[in-house]
């Protein structure tokens, strides 16, 4: 028999934004796996994909606590990798679901790992999606990068010399995770390398009812502070020529 898991990418949150790939095998899956922060907080990526799953198809949430205990996170990886591989032995079709694109800060990779090392023989088949920020940067019709210029990805990190670092050395950064941190970055990014008149854009819960998006120039957002409090949320800061 020919053991098979499929990892799909479902886009930024508009159902629209999924590749006819990813609804082909969500539609024909006899098992979902969606992960979520707790045990009974709904599923951001199950919420996407909703339209697209048959009646008959079994969903289940595999819990990926938000720690940084190393030993709790590697027995969830552990157990949730355990579910998946006992429905993909028993023949089922098992889909296990991800934000965005799987390659990106996706609890996709932990079970990719696990499954490497204990259940090789298991064919993994990764769909990719649509990150958040090239939703945003469509939807603000911003570009990321122009000829030679070079892009960072930071994730909430609150180390500001690492961010400096990056601030200093690319022409565009690209901000993830959660938005509270984002105030300490702008006050930061005028002393790396970016000008007052630079573009910052923030978006906050982007393709959902709630979505908030800000597109201003660097001197304006650091009179204003707390403009995103939240941890669906994504800044692009662009350096200016001039
Ligand atoms: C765990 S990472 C997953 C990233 C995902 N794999 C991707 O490709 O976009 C979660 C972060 O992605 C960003 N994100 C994903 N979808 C978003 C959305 N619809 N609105 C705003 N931010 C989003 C936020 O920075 C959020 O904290």
């Amino acid at each position: 028999m020919h053991m098979k898991l499929f990892c799909v990418g479902c886009g930024p949150g508009d159902p629209d934004l999924l590749t006819l790939r990813a609804i082909e095998l969500i539609k024909n899956s006899d098992v979902i796996f969606t992960p979520t922060a707790r045990d009974g907080k709904p599923s951001i990526a199950l919420a996407v994909v909703n339209k697209y799953i048959a009646e008959s198809t079994e969903i289940v949430s595999l819990t990926f606590p938000m720690t940084k205990d190393t030993e709790l996170l590697k027995d969830h990886w552990k157990k949730n990798t355990k579910k998946i591989v006992e429905a993909v032995l028993s023949g089922r079709k098992a889909v296990y679901l991800t934000i965005g694109d799987p390659a990106l800060y996706s609890t996709w990779i932990y079970i990719q790992r696990e499954l490497e090392k204990t259940h090789p023989e298991i064919e993994v088949d990764i769909v990719p999606g649509i990150t958040s920020f090239f939703a945003f940067a469509a939807k603000a019709k911003l570009s990321l990068a122009e000829g030679d210029q070079t892009v960072g990805i930071i994730p909430a990190c609150y180390d500001l010399s690492k961010v400096k670092q990056a601030a200093e050395s690319c022409d565009t950064l690209i901000f993830l995770k959660d938005g509270r941190y984002f105030d300490n970055v702008l006050e930061m990014l005028s002393t790396s390398g970016f000008n007052e008149d630079s573009v910052i854009a923030i978006a906050q819960d982007l393709s959902s009812k709630e979505e908030v998006m800000i597109l201003n120039k660097l001197k304006d957002l650091q009179k204003s502070k707390g403009t995103t409090q939240k941890y669906f949320s994504v800044m692009v800061a662009k350096k200016t020529n001039d």
